[in-house]
Protein backbone atom coordinates (compact mmCIF):
# COMPACT_ATOMS: atom_id res chain seq x y z
CA UNK A 1 0.00 0.00 0.00
CA UNK A 2 1.31 3.48 -1.07
CA UNK A 3 1.92 6.24 2.12
CA UNK A 4 -1.58 8.65 2.01
CA UNK A 5 -0.75 11.47 1.19
CA UNK A 6 -1.71 13.32 4.47
CA UNK A 7 -2.48 11.26 7.60
CA UNK A 8 -5.43 12.07 9.30
CA UNK A 9 -4.90 13.30 12.64
CA UNK A 10 -7.21 12.19 15.75
CA UNK A 11 -9.07 14.73 17.11
CA UNK A 12 -11.50 15.39 20.00
CA UNK A 13 -15.15 14.94 18.87
CA UNK A 14 -17.43 18.29 18.86
CA UNK A 15 -21.21 18.61 18.96
CA UNK A 16 -22.42 22.11 19.22
CA UNK A 17 -25.32 23.90 18.38
CA UNK A 18 -24.14 24.90 15.20
CA UNK A 19 -20.51 22.68 14.72
CA UNK A 20 -20.08 18.40 14.79
CA UNK A 21 -16.77 16.64 14.39
CA UNK A 22 -16.96 13.46 14.28
CA UNK A 23 -14.30 11.96 12.61
CA UNK A 24 -10.33 12.55 12.61
CA UNK A 25 -9.37 15.27 10.11
CA UNK A 26 -9.20 14.86 6.93
CA UNK A 27 -11.77 11.84 6.77
CA UNK A 28 -9.86 9.15 5.93
CA UNK A 29 -12.41 8.29 3.45
CA UNK A 30 -12.09 11.39 1.82
CA UNK A 31 -8.32 10.36 0.70
CA UNK A 32 -8.82 9.30 -2.98
CA UNK A 33 -10.61 12.52 -3.52
CA UNK A 34 -7.79 14.26 -2.23
CA UNK A 35 -5.12 11.88 -3.70
CA UNK A 36 -6.96 12.42 -6.86
CA UNK A 37 -6.70 16.36 -7.13
CA UNK A 38 -3.08 15.49 -5.21
CA UNK A 39 -1.82 14.16 -9.01
CA UNK A 40 -4.48 16.11 -11.58
CA UNK A 41 -3.67 19.87 -10.15
CA UNK A 42 -0.98 22.08 -9.28
CA UNK A 43 -0.13 22.03 -5.71
CA UNK A 44 -0.38 25.72 -5.66
CA UNK A 45 -3.85 24.55 -4.78
CA UNK A 46 -3.16 22.89 -2.21
CA UNK A 47 -3.03 26.27 0.73
CA UNK A 48 -5.49 25.50 2.33
CA UNK A 49 -6.42 22.88 5.19
CA UNK A 50 -8.71 19.79 3.46
CA UNK A 51 -11.45 20.30 3.88
CA UNK A 52 -14.53 18.45 0.96
CA UNK A 53 -16.61 20.36 1.03
CA UNK A 54 -20.14 18.60 0.08
CA UNK A 55 -23.00 21.01 0.86
CA UNK A 56 -22.78 24.51 2.41
CA UNK A 57 -26.21 26.66 3.87
CA UNK A 58 -26.26 29.58 5.24
CA UNK A 59 -23.30 30.08 7.48
CA UNK A 60 -22.11 26.57 7.85
CA UNK A 61 -20.09 24.51 5.78
CA UNK A 62 -20.89 20.48 5.75
CA UNK A 63 -18.29 17.49 4.25
CA UNK A 64 -19.96 14.24 3.37
CA UNK A 65 -18.74 12.43 6.37
CA UNK A 66 -21.16 13.70 9.08
CA UNK A 67 -18.46 16.96 9.99
CA UNK A 68 -20.26 20.55 10.27
CA UNK A 69 -18.20 23.05 10.53
CA UNK A 70 -19.55 27.23 11.37
CA UNK A 71 -18.10 29.09 8.65
CA UNK A 72 -15.66 32.11 9.70
CA UNK A 73 -14.69 32.20 5.49
CA UNK A 74 -17.37 32.77 3.50
CA UNK A 75 -15.32 31.04 0.85
CA UNK A 76 -13.04 33.64 1.01
CA UNK A 77 -15.40 36.53 1.35
CA UNK A 78 -18.26 35.34 -1.17
CA UNK A 79 -21.11 34.22 0.60
CA UNK A 80 -22.39 37.87 1.88
CA UNK A 81 -26.00 36.21 1.46
CA UNK A 82 -25.36 32.77 3.02
CA UNK A 83 -24.39 29.77 1.22
CA UNK A 84 -26.70 27.93 -0.87
CA UNK A 85 -29.30 30.37 -0.37
CA UNK A 86 -32.69 29.25 -1.94
CA UNK A 87 -33.78 32.29 -4.12
CA UNK A 88 -30.25 32.14 -5.50
CA UNK A 89 -30.53 29.05 -6.45
CA UNK A 90 -34.16 29.14 -7.69
CA UNK A 91 -32.90 32.15 -9.81
CA UNK A 92 -30.33 30.39 -11.41
CA UNK A 93 -32.06 26.78 -12.26
CA UNK A 94 -34.51 29.72 -13.83
CA UNK A 95 -32.55 31.50 -15.86
CA UNK A 96 -30.82 28.08 -17.13
CA UNK A 97 -34.40 26.48 -17.81
CA UNK A 98 -34.89 29.80 -20.00
CA UNK A 99 -32.55 28.20 -22.51
CA UNK A 100 -30.26 31.38 -22.62
CA UNK A 101 -26.82 30.00 -20.75
CA UNK A 102 -24.64 32.54 -23.08
CA UNK A 103 -25.13 35.91 -24.98
CA UNK A 104 -21.80 37.30 -25.15
CA UNK A 105 -21.77 40.97 -25.73
CA UNK A 106 -25.11 40.87 -27.56
CA UNK A 107 -28.23 42.59 -25.50
CA UNK A 108 -29.97 40.61 -22.89
CA UNK A 109 -32.44 42.03 -20.75
CA UNK A 110 -31.34 40.74 -17.72
CA UNK A 111 -27.87 42.01 -18.09
CA UNK A 112 -29.66 45.52 -18.76
CA UNK A 113 -31.57 44.79 -15.27
CA UNK A 114 -28.39 44.19 -13.24
CA UNK A 115 -26.18 46.99 -14.35
CA UNK A 116 -29.32 49.45 -13.97
CA UNK A 117 -29.54 47.92 -10.76
CA UNK A 118 -26.07 47.98 -9.79
CA UNK A 119 -25.79 52.04 -11.04
CA UNK A 120 -28.70 52.75 -8.53
CA UNK A 121 -26.95 51.04 -6.14
CA UNK A 122 -24.17 53.11 -6.48
CA UNK A 123 -24.03 56.71 -5.78
CA UNK A 124 -23.52 59.52 -7.58
CA UNK A 125 -21.67 60.22 -10.01
CA UNK A 126 -20.80 56.38 -10.43
CA UNK A 127 -23.18 55.51 -13.23
CA UNK A 128 -22.02 53.54 -15.57
CA UNK A 129 -21.30 49.17 -14.99
CA UNK A 130 -19.23 47.01 -16.93
CA UNK A 131 -19.74 43.53 -16.45
CA UNK A 132 -16.73 40.95 -15.90
CA UNK A 133 -15.94 37.94 -14.34
CA UNK A 134 -13.36 37.95 -11.90
CA UNK A 135 -12.16 40.84 -9.82
CA UNK A 136 -8.68 40.73 -10.93
CA UNK A 137 -10.37 41.76 -14.49
CA UNK A 138 -12.49 44.52 -12.76
CA UNK A 139 -8.79 45.77 -11.04
CA UNK A 140 -7.53 45.33 -14.73
CA UNK A 141 -9.93 47.52 -16.51
CA UNK A 142 -9.40 49.92 -13.14
CA UNK A 143 -5.61 50.40 -14.47
CA UNK A 144 -6.40 50.64 -18.34
CA UNK A 145 -9.11 53.17 -17.91
CA UNK A 146 -7.06 55.23 -14.93
CA UNK A 147 -4.24 55.24 -17.48
CA UNK A 148 -5.98 56.20 -20.30
CA UNK A 149 -7.62 59.16 -18.43
CA UNK A 150 -4.17 60.11 -17.32
CA UNK A 151 -2.68 59.95 -20.74
CA UNK A 152 -5.45 62.07 -22.34
CA UNK A 153 -5.02 64.89 -19.67
CA UNK A 154 -1.46 64.80 -19.11
CA UNK A 155 -0.34 62.78 -22.05
CA UNK A 156 2.49 60.27 -22.18
CA UNK A 157 4.49 60.98 -18.41
CA UNK A 158 1.10 60.88 -16.68
CA UNK A 159 0.81 56.97 -16.49
CA UNK A 160 1.70 56.32 -12.80
CA UNK A 161 -0.14 53.92 -11.13
CA UNK A 162 -0.25 54.22 -7.27
CA UNK A 163 -0.97 51.60 -4.73
CA UNK A 164 -0.41 50.02 -1.49
CA UNK A 165 2.17 48.33 0.23
CA UNK A 166 0.56 44.80 1.45
CA UNK A 167 -1.90 45.43 -0.83
CA UNK A 168 -3.63 42.00 -3.12
CA UNK A 169 -6.01 43.44 -6.67
CA UNK A 170 -5.34 39.62 -7.85
CA UNK A 171 -3.57 37.28 -9.75
CA UNK A 172 -3.39 38.50 -13.35
CA UNK A 173 -0.21 40.45 -14.86
CA UNK A 174 -0.87 44.02 -13.89
CA UNK A 175 -3.11 43.75 -11.01
CA UNK A 176 -0.17 41.84 -9.61
CA UNK A 177 2.07 44.41 -10.88
CA UNK A 178 0.04 46.89 -8.35
CA UNK A 179 -0.08 44.79 -5.95
CA UNK A 180 1.81 45.51 -2.80
CA UNK A 181 3.05 41.64 -1.47
CA UNK A 182 6.81 41.91 -3.57
CA UNK A 183 7.20 38.12 -3.33
CA UNK A 184 4.38 37.25 -5.61
CA UNK A 185 5.87 39.41 -8.11
CA UNK A 186 9.31 37.86 -8.25
CA UNK A 187 8.43 36.20 -11.32
CA UNK A 188 7.94 39.03 -13.50
CA UNK A 189 10.83 40.36 -13.63
CA UNK A 190 10.45 43.72 -15.38
CA UNK A 191 8.13 45.41 -13.31
CA UNK A 192 6.43 48.51 -14.81
CA UNK A 193 8.52 51.49 -13.32
CA UNK A 194 5.29 54.06 -12.85
CA UNK A 195 3.31 51.60 -11.08
CA UNK A 196 4.63 52.04 -7.18
CA UNK A 197 3.32 51.11 -4.03
CA UNK A 198 3.39 53.28 -0.55
CA UNK A 199 2.83 52.27 2.96
CA UNK A 200 -0.47 51.29 3.95
CA UNK A 201 -1.53 53.60 6.97
CA UNK A 202 -2.76 51.34 8.78
CA UNK A 203 -1.64 52.27 12.68
CA UNK A 204 -0.33 49.18 13.87
CA UNK A 205 2.73 48.46 11.75
CA UNK A 206 2.83 51.47 9.81
CA UNK A 207 2.66 53.98 13.24
CA UNK A 208 2.31 56.94 10.67
CA UNK A 209 -0.99 56.96 9.60
CA UNK A 210 -1.49 60.68 8.14
CA UNK A 211 -1.62 61.29 4.19
CA UNK A 212 1.45 63.36 4.71
CA UNK A 213 3.47 59.72 4.47
CA UNK A 214 1.62 59.20 1.18
CA UNK A 215 2.97 62.82 -0.25
CA UNK A 216 6.59 62.32 1.06
CA UNK A 217 6.77 58.77 0.06
CA UNK A 218 5.50 59.40 -3.33
CA UNK A 219 8.21 62.34 -3.00
CA UNK A 220 10.87 60.23 -2.33
CA UNK A 221 10.13 58.02 -5.60
CA UNK A 222 10.31 60.63 -7.73
CA UNK A 223 6.70 60.48 -8.13
CA UNK A 224 5.22 64.24 -8.37
CA UNK A 225 1.05 64.32 -9.53
CA UNK A 226 1.83 65.33 -13.07
CA UNK A 227 3.57 61.53 -13.29
CA UNK A 228 0.43 59.62 -11.88
CA UNK A 229 -2.68 58.88 -13.42
CA UNK A 230 -4.40 56.89 -10.88
CA UNK A 231 -4.44 55.53 -7.34
CA UNK A 232 -5.79 52.59 -6.44
CA UNK A 233 -6.53 50.93 -2.99
CA UNK A 234 -8.59 48.11 -1.52
CA UNK A 235 -11.21 49.86 1.06
CA UNK A 236 -9.52 47.91 3.23
CA UNK A 237 -6.50 45.60 2.83
CA UNK A 238 -7.82 41.76 2.65
CA UNK A 239 -4.41 39.96 4.22
CA UNK A 240 -5.05 42.19 7.38
CA UNK A 241 -8.77 43.76 7.55
CA UNK A 242 -7.01 47.11 8.10
CA UNK A 243 -8.98 50.57 7.13
CA UNK A 244 -7.17 53.83 6.30
CA UNK A 245 -8.65 56.57 8.72
CA UNK A 246 -11.13 58.70 7.76
CA UNK A 247 -9.10 61.52 7.49
CA UNK A 248 -6.60 60.24 5.12
CA UNK A 249 -9.04 58.99 3.08
CA UNK A 250 -10.63 62.09 2.77
CA UNK A 251 -7.36 63.72 2.02
CA UNK A 252 -6.96 61.24 -0.64
CA UNK A 253 -9.63 61.88 -2.26
CA UNK A 254 -9.12 65.68 -2.09
CA UNK A 255 -5.73 65.38 -3.47
CA UNK A 256 -6.79 63.30 -6.77
CA UNK A 257 -9.75 65.11 -7.46
CA UNK A 258 -7.04 68.55 -7.29
CA UNK A 259 -4.58 67.28 -9.70
CA UNK A 260 -7.07 64.92 -11.66
CA UNK A 261 -6.09 61.89 -10.70
CA UNK A 262 -8.61 58.66 -10.98
CA UNK A 263 -9.21 57.60 -7.72
CA UNK A 264 -10.41 53.80 -7.69
CA UNK A 265 -11.32 51.91 -4.29
CA UNK A 266 -10.78 47.97 -4.97
CA UNK A 267 -13.78 46.39 -3.24
CA UNK A 268 -13.57 43.45 -4.56
CA UNK A 269 -13.96 41.96 -0.53
CA UNK A 270 -15.17 45.15 0.96
CA UNK A 271 -18.50 45.45 -1.15
CA UNK A 272 -22.34 44.20 -0.78
CA UNK A 273 -22.38 44.52 2.89
CA UNK A 274 -19.12 43.18 4.53
CA UNK A 275 -18.23 46.11 6.36
CA UNK A 276 -21.66 47.39 7.62
CA UNK A 277 -22.79 49.41 4.82
CA UNK A 278 -23.60 48.79 1.66
CA UNK A 279 -20.19 49.99 -0.29
CA UNK A 280 -16.62 49.46 1.81
CA UNK A 281 -15.99 53.36 1.15
CA UNK A 282 -19.12 55.01 2.95
CA UNK A 283 -16.95 54.87 5.66
CA UNK A 284 -15.08 57.29 4.40
CA UNK A 285 -17.38 59.57 3.33
CA UNK A 286 -16.18 59.87 0.07
CA UNK A 287 -16.95 58.32 -3.59
CA UNK A 288 -14.35 57.39 -5.69
CA UNK A 289 -14.09 57.46 -9.53
CA UNK A 290 -14.03 53.90 -10.07
CA UNK A 291 -14.83 50.56 -8.26
CA UNK A 292 -13.55 47.68 -8.22
CA UNK A 293 -16.43 44.48 -7.84
CA UNK A 294 -16.65 41.33 -6.95
CA UNK A 295 -17.28 38.24 -5.10
CA UNK A 296 -20.03 39.33 -3.01
CA UNK A 297 -22.17 40.36 -6.00
CA UNK A 298 -23.56 36.91 -6.19
CA UNK A 299 -22.41 35.03 -2.63
CA UNK A 300 -21.43 32.45 -5.16
CA UNK A 301 -21.40 32.26 -9.06
CA UNK A 302 -18.36 33.94 -10.74
CA UNK A 303 -18.88 37.52 -11.63
CA UNK A 304 -17.44 40.66 -11.02
CA UNK A 305 -17.60 44.18 -12.23
CA UNK A 306 -16.63 47.85 -12.63
CA UNK A 307 -18.31 50.86 -11.91
CA UNK A 308 -17.44 54.27 -12.61
CA UNK A 309 -18.16 57.67 -13.77
CA UNK A 310 -19.30 58.03 -17.38
CA UNK A 311 -16.23 59.91 -18.42
CA UNK A 312 -14.00 56.98 -17.87
CA UNK A 313 -16.11 54.49 -18.52
CA UNK A 314 -17.28 55.52 -21.96
CA UNK A 315 -13.42 56.47 -22.95
CA UNK A 316 -13.17 53.25 -25.37
CA UNK A 317 -15.37 53.15 -28.66
CA UNK A 318 -17.34 50.19 -29.37
CA UNK A 319 -16.13 46.29 -29.75
CA UNK A 320 -12.64 47.72 -27.72
CA UNK A 321 -12.98 47.02 -24.20
CA UNK A 322 -15.37 43.65 -23.84
CA UNK A 323 -14.95 39.74 -22.56
CA UNK A 324 -16.39 37.00 -23.26
CA UNK A 325 -18.27 36.00 -20.17
CA UNK A 326 -19.45 39.30 -19.68
CA UNK A 327 -22.75 39.30 -18.10
CA UNK A 328 -23.35 35.95 -18.40
CA UNK A 329 -26.97 35.82 -18.43
CA UNK A 330 -26.85 32.85 -15.14
CA UNK A 331 -24.21 34.65 -12.86
CA UNK A 332 -26.91 37.69 -13.87
CA UNK A 333 -29.44 35.90 -12.59
CA UNK A 334 -27.52 35.09 -9.44
CA UNK A 335 -26.43 38.81 -8.73
CA UNK A 336 -29.82 40.01 -9.18
CA UNK A 337 -31.26 37.71 -6.47
CA UNK A 338 -28.17 38.18 -4.25
CA UNK A 339 -28.42 41.94 -4.48
CA UNK A 340 -32.48 41.11 -3.74
CA UNK A 341 -31.81 39.21 -0.34
CA UNK A 342 -28.83 41.50 0.55
CA UNK A 343 -31.19 44.86 0.33
CA UNK A 344 -34.91 43.17 1.93
CA UNK A 345 -32.82 41.58 4.84
CA UNK A 346 -30.82 44.75 5.46
CA UNK A 347 -27.60 42.49 5.16
CA UNK A 348 -25.19 45.87 5.42
CA UNK A 349 -27.25 46.96 9.08
CA UNK A 350 -27.35 42.95 10.08
CA UNK A 351 -23.50 42.99 9.13
CA UNK A 352 -23.05 46.04 11.57
CA UNK A 353 -24.99 44.71 14.40
CA UNK A 354 -23.71 41.67 14.72
CA UNK A 355 -19.98 42.89 13.76
CA UNK A 356 -20.16 45.16 16.85
CA UNK A 357 -20.30 41.96 19.21
CA UNK A 358 -17.61 40.05 16.83
CA UNK A 359 -15.30 43.67 17.00
CA UNK A 360 -16.31 43.50 21.14
CA UNK A 361 -15.28 40.05 21.35
CA UNK A 362 -12.03 40.55 19.59
CA UNK A 363 -10.74 43.24 21.33
CA UNK A 364 -11.61 41.75 24.98
CA UNK A 365 -9.44 38.33 23.40
CA UNK A 366 -6.72 40.67 22.06
CA UNK A 367 -6.65 41.93 25.73
CA UNK A 368 -6.57 38.91 27.55
CA UNK A 369 -4.05 37.92 24.99
CA UNK A 370 -1.77 40.83 24.27
CA UNK A 371 1.18 39.18 24.74
CA UNK A 372 0.90 37.35 21.39
CA UNK A 373 -1.84 39.55 19.49
CA UNK A 374 -1.03 42.50 18.26
CA UNK A 375 -4.21 44.51 17.44
CA UNK A 376 -7.42 43.43 16.18
CA UNK A 377 -9.05 45.26 13.01
CA UNK A 378 -11.96 45.75 11.06
CA UNK A 379 -15.47 46.59 10.59
CA UNK A 380 -19.17 44.86 9.97
CA UNK A 381 -18.26 41.13 9.13
CA UNK A 382 -14.61 41.09 9.01
CA UNK A 383 -11.82 41.04 10.85
CA UNK A 384 -8.34 40.36 11.45
CA UNK A 385 -6.03 39.66 14.70
CA UNK A 386 -2.44 39.90 14.35
CA UNK A 387 -0.59 37.57 15.80
CA UNK A 388 3.32 38.41 17.34
CA UNK A 389 5.98 37.41 18.29
CA UNK A 390 5.72 37.47 22.19
CA UNK A 391 5.96 41.45 23.26
CA UNK A 392 6.17 43.06 19.91
CA UNK A 393 4.62 43.57 16.60
CA UNK A 394 6.79 40.81 14.84
CA UNK A 395 4.30 39.09 12.60
CA UNK A 396 4.54 35.49 13.56
CA UNK A 397 2.92 33.17 10.79
CA UNK A 398 3.20 29.79 12.75
CA UNK A 399 1.34 31.05 15.45
CA UNK A 400 -1.78 32.02 13.21
CA UNK A 401 -1.42 29.04 10.96
CA UNK A 402 -1.76 26.70 14.18
CA UNK A 403 -4.51 28.96 15.82
CA UNK A 404 -6.22 28.34 12.10
CA UNK A 405 -5.59 24.42 12.32
CA UNK A 406 -6.50 24.22 15.79
CA UNK A 407 -10.05 26.09 15.04
CA UNK A 408 -10.78 23.65 11.75
CA UNK A 409 -10.00 20.93 14.08
CA UNK A 410 -12.82 22.39 16.36
CA UNK A 411 -15.75 23.12 13.55
CA UNK A 412 -14.64 26.68 12.93
CA UNK A 413 -13.81 27.47 9.37
CA UNK A 414 -11.05 29.94 8.78
CA UNK A 415 -8.39 29.86 5.70
CA UNK A 416 -4.75 30.02 6.25
CA UNK A 417 -3.30 34.23 6.40
CA UNK A 418 -3.25 35.36 3.10
CA UNK A 419 0.05 36.35 1.98
CA UNK A 420 3.46 35.60 2.43
CA UNK A 421 4.66 36.35 5.38
CA UNK A 422 0.98 37.20 7.09
CA UNK A 423 0.45 36.28 10.30
CA UNK A 424 -3.36 37.41 10.36
CA UNK A 425 -5.95 35.73 11.66
CA UNK A 426 -9.20 36.43 9.34
CA UNK A 427 -12.35 36.56 9.87
CA UNK A 428 -15.12 36.58 7.73
CA UNK A 429 -18.98 35.10 8.37
CA UNK A 430 -21.22 34.99 5.90
CA UNK A 431 -23.61 37.84 6.80
CA UNK A 432 -26.40 36.04 7.38
CA UNK A 433 -24.63 34.44 10.55
CA UNK A 434 -26.69 34.59 13.97
CA UNK A 435 -25.10 36.53 17.10
CA UNK A 436 -25.29 33.31 19.03
CA UNK A 437 -23.17 31.69 16.38
CA UNK A 438 -20.53 34.72 16.80
CA UNK A 439 -20.37 34.08 19.88
CA UNK A 440 -19.99 30.30 19.90
CA UNK A 441 -17.25 31.09 17.47
CA UNK A 442 -15.31 33.83 19.51
CA UNK A 443 -15.13 31.07 22.34
CA UNK A 444 -13.74 28.37 19.89
CA UNK A 445 -11.64 30.97 18.42
CA UNK A 446 -9.75 32.10 22.41
CA UNK A 447 -9.80 28.14 22.73
CA UNK A 448 -7.59 27.78 19.73
CA UNK A 449 -5.33 30.81 20.81
CA UNK A 450 -4.88 29.45 24.47
CA UNK A 451 -3.28 26.20 23.13
CA UNK A 452 -1.50 27.62 20.32
CA UNK A 453 -0.24 29.89 22.35
CA UNK A 454 0.84 27.31 24.74
C1 LIG B 1 -9.28 42.96 -2.79
C2 LIG B 1 -9.22 41.97 -3.90
N1 LIG B 1 -9.12 42.41 -5.17
C3 LIG B 1 -9.09 41.57 -6.20
C4 LIG B 1 -9.11 40.20 -6.02
C5 LIG B 1 -9.05 39.28 -7.19
O1 LIG B 1 -10.27 38.67 -7.39
P1 LIG B 1 -10.35 37.30 -8.24
O2 LIG B 1 -9.69 36.23 -7.41
O3 LIG B 1 -11.81 37.08 -8.43
O4 LIG B 1 -9.63 37.55 -9.52
C6 LIG B 1 -9.21 39.70 -4.72
C7 LIG B 1 -9.25 38.24 -4.49
O5 LIG B 1 -8.99 37.75 -3.43
C8 LIG B 1 -9.27 40.60 -3.64
O6 LIG B 1 -9.38 40.18 -2.37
Amino acid sequence: MPKPIITPKQVAPVKSKFRCIQTPIPPPESLPILESLYRDEPQSMRGQRPVIWERAEGFQVHDAWGNTWMDWSSGVLVANAGHGRREIAEAICAQANRALLHNYCFPSEIRARLVGRLAELAPDPLEKVFLLTTGSEATECAIKLARTHGRAVGGDRKIGIVSHEGAFHGRTLGAQMIGGIPALKEWIVNLDPDMVQVPFPDGFRCRDASFGLFLRSLEERGFGPDRIAGVITETYQGGSAAFMPREYAQELAAWCREHDIVLAMDEVQAGFGRTGTMWGFEHYGIVPDLVCCGKGITSGLPLSALIGRAGLMDQYPPGSMTSTHTGNPVCVAAALANLDIIVKEDLPGKAARVGAALHDGLRAIRERHAEVCGAAMGKGMVAGLHMVKPGGVEPDGALAASIVDRCVEKGLLMFYPVGLGSATVKIAPPLVTPEEAVREGLEVLEQAIKEAAR
